[in-house]
């Protein structure tokens, strides 16, 4: 629903700073294997990388969950790791072991990679932000996004998942003028990546610094806050108006000074920040998102009504996007989505 004194979209709205009762909703990694229709359409690609460059298909992913629940918010369909693919890193997406990186880890590494050509190579990705806010229902918000430069350099670094980060904290800490140009490669590809989907129609960005809680406060403060202010500096200059939702998971006690400094508009709470201190320590007014427990989702039933009862009666107080706290799990009864907006719709 579009709110009744601007005419505004309810997740623009709460953005630019109103308390809006019920919240608006969407949810992080919305669209997947959850859903049957969309491990149907997932087998008209070879692989996932392909799927994702293919307009028709991403298109498809994108809108499979609005038709289903109405959300308050459509994210592209799309990967944090298309930008190291565009900057000519070897990426693999192996079916049941996650992303697959050639990992950079020598000065020969970084000079390859080509971080001007990024924009260029991920035209795809634009139209399908195109073809999707042309397609979008009039209340729904579209969400562009990227990976947050330090959670990218960590794929980057490491080759793939891990459970630590340790080799690309290692690398950043004992070759940290490396590590620099790496992040600065990084920080402008995203700029451009993030400016050309706003250009083609979204309406919001959100990075995902999935990783930010593997840092202590000195290196928490060099790779994730700096980036980020740098990247939310340029994008204010080019998109004035255009909100930035900050996702630091993990980030814990570092949370305030993330929201104080990063420049973002909003701050994603990821499932184990106290919704109380949050509150309280985050600046006056900046919008929250978060923070339901994913496994709360996939439990359903009364830990669900219970968990969203208490996330709405927390946050009355600022402007609140209601999410999860990470992304929706694979095991995930698609039913309990459907629950959960209406739980959280119901007054
Ligand atoms: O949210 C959405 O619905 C939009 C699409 C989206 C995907 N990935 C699709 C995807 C978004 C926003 C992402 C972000 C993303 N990708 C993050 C940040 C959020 C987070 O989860 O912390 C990260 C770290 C990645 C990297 C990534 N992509 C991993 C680790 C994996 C493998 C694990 C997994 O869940 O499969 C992916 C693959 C991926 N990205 C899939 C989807 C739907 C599954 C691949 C498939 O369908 O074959």
């Amino acid at each position: 629903m579009s709110s009744p004194q601007t005419g505004q979209k309810k997740l623009l709205a709460t953005l630019a700073g109103s308390k809006t009762t019920p919240p608006p909703i969407w949810l992080m990694r919305q669209a997947g294997r959850y859903l049957p229709e969309y491990r149907e359409l997932r087998k008209q690609a070879a692989n996932f990388l392909e799927f994702c460059f293919t307009p028709a298909l991403a298109v498809e992913a994108t809108l499979q969950p609005i038709r289903r629940y109405d959300l308050d918010a459509a994210i592209l369909f799309s990967d944090i790791l298309t930008v190291p693919w565009a900057m000519g890193q070897k990426v693999e997406f192996l079916e049941g072991e996650g992303p697959k990186l050639a990992p950079i880890r020598t000065a020969v590494d970084l000079a390859r990679l080509d971080g001007d050509g990024v924009v260029g190579r991920l035209e795809p990705v634009y139209r399908t932000v195109e073809q999707v806010a042309r397609a979008l229902p009039g209340h729904t918000t579209l969400i562009g996004f990227a990976g947050a430069p330090w959670t990218v350099a960590a794929y980057m670094v490491e080759g793939g998942g891990s459970r630590d980060y340790a080799d690309a904290k290692l690398w950043g800490l004992t070759q940290p003028e490396l590590f620099d140009q790496l992040l600065d490669k990084i920080v402008s590809s995203t700029i451009e990546h993030l400016s050309a989907q706003i250009r083609a129609g979204a309406e919001m960005v959100q990075l995902f610094d999935s990783w930010s809680g593997a840092l202590a406060e000195t290196e928490f403060r060099r790779w994730v806050i700096e980036p980020t202010r740098t990247i939310a500096a340029a994008l204010k200059a080019r998109h004035p108006g255009v909100p930035l939702i900050g996702f630091p998971r993990g980030a814990g006690g570092l949370l305030p000074a993330y929201a104080a400094e990063s420049g973002v508009t909003a701050v994603g709470l990821d499932t184990q920040v106290p919704l109380g201190w949050a509150m309280e320590v985050l600046p006056p007014g900046m919008p929250a998102q978060g923070n339901l427990d994913p496994v709360i989702l996939v439990a359903g039933g009364k830990a669900l009504a219970e968990g969203v009862a208490r996330i709405k009666a927390a946050t009355a107080g600022r402007p609140f996007i209601f999410n999860l706290g990470h992304g929706v799990p694979m095991t995930t009864p698609p039913e309990h989505v459907a629950e959960l907006v209406r739980l959280v719709r119901a007054p």
